[in-house]
């Protein structure tokens, strides 16, 4: 057990500093790159209710990780909104002293008036996904025909609720919405929001990902300053996954997630709870420890404390840095499970 002033490390002395809470498998959208419908589709076996998380077990096992060193929390899904009554959990999370940061990864297709409940829980930041502005584009890409119009709806109301900057996450995908690279970059480029391009991993073993569909984060960087004076900035922090870059002209942040091409692992302090309560070290393991087993089980908080204390005193995750042709092929675990 450790002592209070001690901190949690890995194998690689890598702090347990992030927390990303899956709170269910669902999503409204379905994504080919996340998603694809031949496998998500009517025979798709998602978790019966009683193999989720509830709220008390999602907000007990985030107060262990707390006292453990974590300050981030961040909620995902699939899409976290389809969890009924989500206010409700992040209300419980806010009064967790030590948790400086509880943030939300969503599509924003939902009403823009739930902004506000959210914001009134004590949600903190916002974080959207979109993929183009170009309807034909986005709706290929959701597979689910939802227009633009209503994300940016969504993008538009968080800001006035107060959540600015809001995060836009863009996965880009050579030949299927590169063309949108520079106009995502001119609609987002203002002050209060910080548009990142993602490159296209890997992850699961259902979206058929190949090398040549990933668009290089340094290629797009190429594309953007062909039109737009952007200089480096330095990281928010150790182990930021984006690289920031600042318009000189505007003011506007925009961030590039080059996970395939120029890996992060090295600073990785992410783990992860799937909705049914197992504990992942890495976007692409294959399995987790069951923390739900243990909390049905009886487990005391110290309990908890020494399982989770365990795995990751024993992590040596490195997935991305590894990275080949081999193992792009392993079983790993679905993207809409641990969510991103
Ligand atoms: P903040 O810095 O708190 O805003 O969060 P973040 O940068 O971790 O943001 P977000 O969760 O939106 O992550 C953006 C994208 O980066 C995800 O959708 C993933 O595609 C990718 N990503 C995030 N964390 C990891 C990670 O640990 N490993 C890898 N390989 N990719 C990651
Ligand atoms: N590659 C990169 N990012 C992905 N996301 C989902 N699947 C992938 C993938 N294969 C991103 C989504 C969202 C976050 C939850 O993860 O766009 O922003
Ligand atoms: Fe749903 Fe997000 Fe996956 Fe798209 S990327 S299918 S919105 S969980
Ligand atoms: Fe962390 Fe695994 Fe992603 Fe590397 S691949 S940054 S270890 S989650």
């Amino acid at each position: 057990m450790l002592n209070p002033d001690e901190t949690l490390e890995d194998l690689l002395g890598r702090g347990l500093r992030d927390l990303r809470i899956s709170v269910t498998d669902r999503c409204n959208f379905r994504c080919t790159y996340c998603m694809p419908k031949e496998v998500f589709n009517r025979d798709h076996a998602f978790l019966p209710h009683a193999e989720l998380l509830t709220f008390e077990e999602i907000a007990r096992l985030a107060a262990v990780f707390v006292s453990l060193g974590t300050r981030k929390l961040r909620l995902t899904g699939g899409e976290p909104l389809m969890r009924r009554d989500l206010e409700t959990l992040i209300a419980m999370l806010a009064e967790l002293d030590r948790a400086e940061d509880i943030a939300l990864t969503t599509n924003g297709s939902f009403s823009p008036e739930r902004v506000h409940s959210l914001r009134a829980a004590g949600l903190r930041r916002m974080t959207v996904s979109l993929d183009s502005l170009d309807d034909a584009v986005f709706m290929a890409m959701n597979d689910v025909q939802f227009p633009v119009i209503q994300v940016l709806a969504w993008i538009e109301e968080s800001i006035a609720a107060g959540f600015a900057p809001v995060k836009v996450n863009m996965v880009v995908k050579r030949g299927v919405n590169d063309d949108s690279l520079l106009p995502m970059a001119r609609h987002f480029n203002r002050p209060d929001t910080i548009l990142r391009y993602i490159e296209y991993m890997d992850v699961g073993h259902t979206n058929g990902w190949r090398m040549d569909d990933v668009v290089p984060a340094a290629e797009i960087l190429r594309r953007l300053q062909a039109e737009m004076p952007l200089e480096p900035l330095d990281p928010n922090y150790r182990g930021e996954v984006a690289q920031r870059y600042r318009n000189t002209d505007t003011g506007a942040e925009i961030g590039l997630v080059a996970s395939v091409t120029q890996p992060f692992c090295g600073d990785c302090s992410r783990a992860r709870i799937s909705a049914d309560g197992k504990l992942f070290t890495c976007l692409f393991a294959i399995g987790g420890a069951d923390l739900k087993a243990l909390l049905r089980g009886g487990a005391s908080d110290d309990d908890l404390r020494a399982a989770i204390t365990g795995v990751w005193q024993k992590r040596i995750d490195r997935y991305s840095e590894l990275r080949t042709a081999q193992t792009a092929d392993l079983p790993k675990v679905e993207m809409s499970f641990i969510g991103g």
